[in-house]
């Protein structure tokens, strides 16, 4: 038995760049991924997805199938495990089609008809691109568009919000913005596919999978299958990207089902063709913004109404209308969320959910508001700064977003900018430049965790969290460095096991604030225990934690993250072509605890910003209901060239009510990045550009 040296006085861990802990188990290809993990006896499920957009399934011609080699199972709707998706999930009720193969009804293209299992996954695609199917059709509806028809207001909370008399305020006011915006169908198709293996393990489900928080999948495949929540255990030790797309969705389903009919481990992947159809995605909106101002820009009113479209299956809401509701002081305030029901796939959460399909059309209308009243746009801004929460009246936790625009405007020479439109020339460039606000909520959610002397003075903390990309393990191991007064050498964090205990999603930019407290209260606990003296036992001392009760004590605040976004663009008006040359991004998002990887994580949502602005857009065929181009060479996204000098920073801003001054920076990277591009376009022509991307076709 060794006995752990005592604390020494390290410090400065949180807020230091630290490269990802398991970089270099990445970058050798020594971390395996949730389809890479090896099982013996292992079977391969191919998906097989329905080529028409609405019907029944009148018949599935298994038997030919069966006799091809290799192949073990079909599993379709006449012969699949019974589940039942009537539950409430940890993000609510789930999506019906999680309820896979349970009826004959299609309604979409790429429903989920059909699974092949067999002993290889080259003998499972053949089989699967073998198999007939035989549906009767119904007429689809799958278009979208502005005041579509059939379309209303969810119940939900937060889906219509109004302070004041709107017309009022607009009908009063000097200068008035009324203008329609729109995103299209937007996609997170993470570099690496859904995937998942199941295998039962001595009366254990145990399944190797790729998602956004193990707790989350365990809990719902346990209420999906009716089973006890001790006997399932989920891990999810790597993940290549998940932008909320990776909850529970049917490879995890079909491949327990498989394991389950042929009590062997069974592997499903999606295809990337698949991923397109079976993941969620964001849905196109539709928005009017009208806005009314005093001749020096104060606002009188802010009018916001949001369309966006859902399945028939299941309501999920783009809340672009929202975005507006903790930034600008106004005597009125309106916003509205609607939807419509169409024969599409479900949409879902995707990086900024709301918030970056609202920022660009309400920062867009923003800009047309200075123009209006010959201000520039950050002084519009700044004069609209709140006191309080615009619309609730809650305190700001902290509020930032004046410190942003003054350090941007100085890092990006905005003093110089001359504020007229279509005047400035590089060869056949026209050049413009833009800025746009940002924001997304600061959430935290209930967490356990448990730190671990061991006898060798090494330490061990364990919790059910999951690095998506970001760089989570890293960061909660200078958490935990912090809090126990050790090298960041000496901890290893282990994540993304459910048998680790309840913890939070990465989602809502809340992982690391949720984690990183749980994290920190075991390790100080641990550290205090340390300082009692005393041997540590051979299987380590060892301390957990749960935030369950600081987290609900909290009081009730407006809880933001802000961020200025600045860009230059330039405009070939010959052939429309947009490139843009910088963006900076300067966020006030809480205590920032790596800078290394947060400054990535920042930039990549900029980037994505970026691809929004000019290129990310899914077509949908209204003949088939389906997908033209889906996959990553149709569905056109920045790519290395497209990527100009994008700068990310910070200014101080901890937040006050978290023991380690965390707000979050997952998806605020994204947030008016779009916007700021569409300024800069016009600041280069003295065109709007109110609908997304701002293709070459438009431009000219
Ligand atoms: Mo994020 S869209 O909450 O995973």
């Amino acid at each position: 038995m060794t006995t752990t040296t005592g604390p020494a006085a390290v410090t400065g861990a949180v807020g230091s760049a630290h490269t990802r802990v398991e970089g270099v188990a990445k970058v050798t290809g020594a971390a395996r991924y949730a389809a890479e993990v090896p099982f013996a006896n292992l079977a391969h499920g191919w998906l097989v997805l329905s080529t028409v957009a609405r019907g029944r399934i009148r018949s599935v011609e298994a038997e030919p199938v069966r006799r091809m080699p290799g192949v073990l199972d079909v599993l379709y709707y006449g012969n699949a495990p019974r589940v039942d998706a009537a539950y409430e999930g940890m993000m609510g009720r789930p999506d019906p089609t999680v309820a896979v193969f349970q009826t004959d009804e299609i309604p979409c293209a790429g429903w989920p008809v059909a699974l092949i299992v067999a002993e290889t996954s080259e003998q499972a695609r053949e089989a699967a691109e073998s198999l007939v199917v035989h549906y009767d059709k119904e007429p689809h509806d799958v278009d979208f568009f502005p005041g579509r028809p059939g379309s209303y207001t969810p119940d939900g909370d937060g889906m219509r919000v109004e302070k004041g008399d709107v017309e009022a305020e607009l009908a009063a006011s000097t200068h008035v913005v009324d203008a329609e915006y729109s995103t299209p169908e937007e996609h997170h198709n993470a570099m690496e596919p859904h995937a998942a293996t199941a295998r039962w393990d001595g009366g254990r489900l145990e399944v190797i999978d790729s998602n956004q928080g193990s707790t989350w999948i365990a809990d719902e495949l346990a209420k999906l299958f009716s089973l006890d929540p001790a006997s399932v255990r989920v891990r999810s030790e790597h993940v290549g990207g998940a932008f909320g797309a990776k909850g529970l969705r049917v490879h995890q389903v079909l491949a327990v089902m498989a394991a389950t009919v042929l009590d062997r481990p069974v592997r499903v992947v999606m295809t990337r063709r698949q991923v397109f159809s079976l993941v969620g995605y964001r849905s196109p909106t539709a928005q009017r913004v009208r806005l009314g101002a005093e001749p020096d820009g104060r606002l009188r009113a802010v009018d916001h109404e949001g369309l966006n479209l859902t399945s028939t299956v299941h309501e999920f809401v783009e809340s672009s209308a929202s975005f507006g509701r903790p930034m600008y002081a106004a005597d009125a305030h309106r916003s509205v969320n609607r939807v419509v029901r169409l024969n599409v796939p479900t949409p879902t959460y995707m990086r900024a959910p709301g918030e970056a399909p609202g920022s660009f059309a309400l920062e867009s209308a923003l800009d047309e508001l200075a123009e209006k009243c010959g201000m520039d746009p950050i002084a519009l801004r700044v004069r609209n700064e709140p006191e309080v929460g615009p619309v609730s009246g809650l305190p700001f936790g902290s509020r930032n977003l004046t410190a942003c625009f003054e350090e941007g405007a100085r890092r990006f020479g905005w003093a110089e900018r001359d504020p007229r439109p279509g005047v400035r020339r590089d060869g056949r460039w026209l050049l413009g430049t833009g800025v746009a606000s940002a924001t997304f909520p600061v959430i935290v959610a209930p967490s356990t965790a448990s730190a671990t002397a061991e006898p060798d003075g090494t330490f061990t903390v364990r919790i059910t969290a999951s690095d998506i990309g970001t760089g989570a393990r890293t960061a909660l191991t200078l958490v935990a460095a912090d809090a126990l007064e050790v090298e960041p050498g000496r901890i290893r964090v282990h994540i993304a096991d459910s048998d680790f205990g309840p913890a939070t999603i990465a989602g809502g930019s809340m992982g690391t604030r949720s984690w990183g407290w749980a994290v920190r209260d075991a390790a100080i606990e641990l550290r205090e225990q340390l300082a009692l003296g005393g041997d540590i036992p051979a299987q380590g001392l060892t301390v957990r934690s749960d935030t369950g009760a600081a987290i609900g004590a909290l009081a009730q605040k407006e809880r933001h993250s802000y961020g200025a976004q600045f860009a230059e663009a330039a405009v070939d008006v010959g052939t429309g072509e947009v490139r843009v040359r910088r963006m900076l991004g300067i966020y006030a998002a809480g205590r920032i605890i790596n800078p290394l990887t947060a400054r990535s994580q920042l930039v990549g949502g900029m980037t994505w910003g970026l691809s929004m602005a000019l290129h990310e857009e899914a077509v949908r065929d209204q003949i088939t209901g389906a997908h033209v181009g889906a996959d990553l060479a149709g569905y056109h996204f920045a790519a290395n060239a497209d990527v100009p000098h994008i700068e990310a920073d910070w200014v101080d801003d901890p937040d006050p009510d978290d023991p380690i001054g965390i707000k979050g920076i997952g998806e605020i990277g994204i947030v008016g990045a779009a916007a700021a591009i569409a300024n800069a376009v016009w600041h280069a022509t003295g065109v709007r550009h109110r609908h997304l991307p701002i293709r070459p076709d438009r431009v000219i």
